[in-house]
């Protein structure tokens, strides 16, 4: 490893010794958002092994892919019923869609934040009800707007409670190399380009050489490219 990255890890923690801590300071009111990426399958075997009972749950859009569906079930096989799903609001995606149809998120960025802010931002907020502690998959190296994550963040946007970003500074090498050495189960869209799985019409695959979150919302701009999950966060 070079001095540069060396530095840039100066106050990093090993995600299993953050985890460590995490769990023991908040368990059982910590959970674990799980999208079904490697980094949150990483992060799932991570606190899996460290207490059997840790909470997890999963936002389903409506609008997931089927590959998306199929590490799901792979998980449930491997470590058991341990996922707790969580959808939208039948009458807000009812409004919406009876209003701008079932694309509008193509039309304009408002309409896209609109649309996350129903199918993931407000059911966040009820899979975070009773809850001290949240734990993610967020990498710095996923996107220019990720760059100043820090491992741990008091997060504004949903009380003041706590978010652990145990592999913020990981790169995709390490992420993969996890996968690999425990044989974890992982989304098959990997192997077709795509390098970040969020819902299906809007994730493509990505071009070599292109950044890794250039397949979400391909139309809009880099610096718009956040669902409202992850917000008012500040480094502690
Ligand atoms: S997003 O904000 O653009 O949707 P992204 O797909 O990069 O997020 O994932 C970053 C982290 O957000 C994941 O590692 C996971 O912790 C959480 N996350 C994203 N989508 C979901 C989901 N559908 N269910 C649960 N957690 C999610
Ligand atoms: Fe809607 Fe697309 Fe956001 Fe999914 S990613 S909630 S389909 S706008």
């Amino acid at each position: 490893m070079d001095a540069a990255v060396n530095l840039v890890r100066e106050n990093f923690r090993f995600p299993v010794d953050l985890l460590r801590e995490a769990i023991e300071k908040h368990h059982p009111a910590i959970t674990l958002a799980c999208s079904f990426q490697a980094e949150d399958i990483v992060v799932l075997d991570m606190m899996h092994r460290l207490q059997p009972y840790t909470k997890v749950f999963a936002l389903d859009t409506g609008r997931l892919h089927d590959e998306t569906y199929d590490v799901a079930e792979q998980i449930r096989c491997r470590y058991g019923d341990i996922v707790e799903w969580y959808f939208p609001d039948k009458d807000a995606v009812q409004k919406l869609l009876g209003a701008k149809g079932l694309f509008s998120f193509r039309d304009s960025v408002e309409n896209r934040v609109e649309c996350c802010f129903i199918r993931k931002v407000e059911p966040l907020k009820r899979a975070l009800k009773g809850m001290t502690a949240w734990v993610t998959g967020l990498r710095k190296e996923q996107s220019a707007t990720r760059t100043q994550v820090a491992q741990i963040e008091v997060d504004k946007g949903n009380g003041g409670i706590l978010k652990y970003n145990p592999l913020i500074e990981w790169t995709t090498q390490e992420v993969w190399a996890y996968v690999r050495e425990h044989r974890l189960p992982y989304n098959k869209l990997y192997e077709r380009g795509f390098t970040q799985i969020g819902c299906s019409p809007c994730t493509t695959p990505v071009f070599p050489g292109e950044d890794l979150r250039a397949g979400r919302w391909r139309w809009e701009q880099p610096e718009h490219k956040e669902c409202g999950l992850h917000k008012d966060g500040s480094g502690i």
